[in-house]
């Protein structure tokens, strides 16, 4: 593409995944420009960088554009963006929030919350011990939910959940408002989050302010038999605390697709715990060709 009389090119740097679908899917979605993967930019082509699309990029890669005018996370969250210190603050973040993406996430925190609404975290652990104990449950409606949290991955999963008859809370730093679910704001209404859901569902980013938030005491606050589903980042939450109260039974069921690290240390108690369901990051992760076509939408130069 031409601007200006200046060719545009497009870099791409998706940090331990195979670069090609991404490739493919950005030279199908911008055919006129020119689209580089990470490690094969040569010094001319520099200056023709007018965006980057990036996991994770490595130290030094954004700073290399002296003419970067827009950088797209592809995660919905834009912490890994700390991975390069050379990023320059003036040129915009913008997050990964297409339909597809926030749809994903809705859907997968509805079937965790079925999952824990039917008890089906009881009935695996009951499996081991050959025990037969039916409990019967009714539709999730009524079902109270509290989100941590209120962007767009938010918004969509609470609007699912609000279709399913479910009374959701959710909470937001600064204040929001929704015509379809009762949004608590600042840190002063955030306790009361804890205090009397049957589900509580982090996805919050991860920030200086929301690392560790989740932590033991407010937990205890959960009603006792309250269940947990982590898909906003793992740093939000002190982990331990939360085993023990698996442990104790004050808690039921956590489901967590988010890890301080991630894989999970061999000997990490995740694992294998029987209350705890398990999954690699998986509740909304991009799919190649819808990301490229919803970026294109997205330019701004
Ligand atoms: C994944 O967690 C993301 O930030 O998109």
């Amino acid at each position: 593409m031409q601007i200006d009389g200046e060719e545009r090119a497009l870099a791409i740097h998706v940090e331990g995944e195979d670069p090609a679908p991404w490739l493919e899917a950005f030279h199908t979605a911008f055919p006129d420009w020119r689209v580089l993967r990470s490690d094969q930019i040569d010094a001319g082509a520099t200056d023709q960088v007018a965006v980057v699309v990036v996991w994770a990029p490595p130290s030094g890669f954004l700073g290399q554009f002296p003419n970067l005018k827009q950088i797209f996370s592809i995660g919905a969250g834009t912490d890994h963006l700390s991975s390069d210190p050379s990023r320059p603050l003036r040129v915009p973040v913008i997050p990964r929030q297409e339909p597809a993406s926030t749809r994903a996430m809705a859907e997968f925190v509805l079937m965790q919350a079925l999952l824990h609404h039917r008890r089906v975290g009881d009935s695996i652990m009951h499996r081991s011990a050959k025990r037969w104990e039916p409990e019967p449950r009714g539709p999730v409606a009524g079902c109270r939910i509290s989100i941590l949290g209120f962007g767009p991955m938010a918004q969509a999963t609470a609007e699912l959940l609000v279709q399913f008859g479910c009374r959701v809370t959710a909470w937001s730093r600064t204040p929001k408002s929704s015509a379809i679910v009762n949004v608590l704001s600042g840190w002063s209404a955030l306790d009361a989050m804890f205090q009397n859901p049957d589900l509580l569902i982090n996805l919050l980013p991860s920030t200086d302010e929301t690392r560790g938030l989740i932590d033991e005491r407010r937990l205890s606050l959960l009603p006792r038999g309250a269940g947990f589903i982590n898909v906003g980042r793992g740093d939000a939450v002190e982990q331990s605390a939360l085993l023990r109260l698996l442990d104790s039974g004050h808690l039921s069921l956590a489901s967590l697709d988010v890890l301080r690290s991630e894989p999970p240390p061999a000997n990490d108690p995740v694992w294998t715990h029987p209350r705890v369901i398990l999954t690699p990051h998986v509740a909304s992760s991009p799919i190649p060709a819808g990301y490229a076509a919803w970026v294109a939408t997205k330019i701004s130069l």
